[in-house]
């Protein structure tokens, strides 16, 4: 089984701010720091540390992509199906981070929203029924990848984020796995009631596993009548950005690896908190080693 994951790619511009930036304010920031980013290519390396083979498809520019190029060879991860456009720059985040560590995002999607029906087709071409194909929502021409991918019998795992109305129009009936937030299934159910969100999904998408991640309430399973859930651990917050990539990751990535779902969770709990504790996206993902190996504590 093979796993592909057609996704973003970015150059993380990230601001320590004392606060977000308010309408109208012009404000200083205390440092600048560039990073590789993007949620596919955040997604691609966690798949990598976690300990899997993944194919990454997607496009940067020309002038300004090999550092993304680069960082994803360096971690095993296979780049063959990456395009370098020309003329298109390759796409960036603006991120701002603040002292509780939390972060606001701004994107310029460049080089990931050229993604064309030739590349699409060449790139599925290499994957054949039962292998996973793994999105997020920073690319163009999501529908077309999933009716081809569909068509070809991939395991589709949709990570919706960010969220916007874009999602609403894809063939949600074909996603395997949603890994998503609260914020997003409520918007997929077309509720604002967040309460019973997972059973909302799954009477929505019955042939789906769902993954629905609750903030510092932990993150909830549902395949079927399995239902587990997972509390969160105890670390000291440091930058967001990209726990919920490194928690798509391990979690898929362990699947892959034969663990049960159970063990998935836990796996990439543990994954997704020590990548708070770090700063920056790719740089704050952990190894399965790590992992394994860690001490955290869970929080009461
Ligand atoms: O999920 C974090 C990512 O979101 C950042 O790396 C940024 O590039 C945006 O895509």
């Amino acid at each position: 089984m093979k796993l592909l994951n057609f996704g973003s790619l970015n150059i993380d511009y990230v601001y320590k701010v004392d606060h977000f930036v308010r309408p109208g304010e012009t404000m200083s920031s205390e440092s600048r720091q560039t990073f590789c980013g993007g949620k596919g290519l955040n997604q691609s390396i966690a798949l990598a540390r976690a300990g899997v083979q993944v194919y990454h498809a997607g496009a940067v520019g020309k002038a300004d992509g090999d550092m993304l190029r680069e960082v994803l060879q360096k971690n095993h991860v296979n780049i063959d199906f990456i395009r370098q456009c020309e003329d298109v720059a390759t796409g960036h985040a603006i991120i701002q981070v603040n002292h509780s560590g939390q972060n606001c995002i701004l994107l310029y999607g460049g080089a990931n929203q050229t993604m064309t029906e030739q590349h699409i087709d060449e790139t599925l071409a290499g994957f054949s029924s039962g292998d996973f194909l793994i999105l997020q929502n920073e690319i163009n021409n999501m529908r077309y990848i999933m009716e081809q991918a569909h068509k070809k019998g991939l395991v589709i795992v949709l990570n919706p984020s960010p969220m916007n109305e874009k999602i609403l129009e894809l063939p949600l009936e074909y996603v395997d796995y949603f890994m998503l937030n609260e914020v997003e299934a409520a918007d997929i159910c077309g509720t604002e009631d967040k309460d019973g969100l997972l059973e909302q999904l799954a009477q929505k998408y019955p042939g789906a596993k769902i993954v629905l991640t609750l903030g510092k309430h932990g993150v909830q399973y549902k395949d079927g009548d399995q239902v587990l859930s997972h509390g969160i651990y105890k670390v000291p917050v440091v930058d967001t950005t990209a726990a919920g990539d490194t928690f798509t990751g391990f979690f898929i990535g362990s699947l892959a690896q034969g663990y049960a779902a159970d063990e998935a969770l836990r796996l990439a709990s543990v994954a997704s908190s020590i990548a708070v504790s770090r700063q920056g996206a790719e740089t704050s993902i952990p190894y399965m080693d790590e992992v394994k190996s860690s001490k955290l504590e869970a929080e009461s």
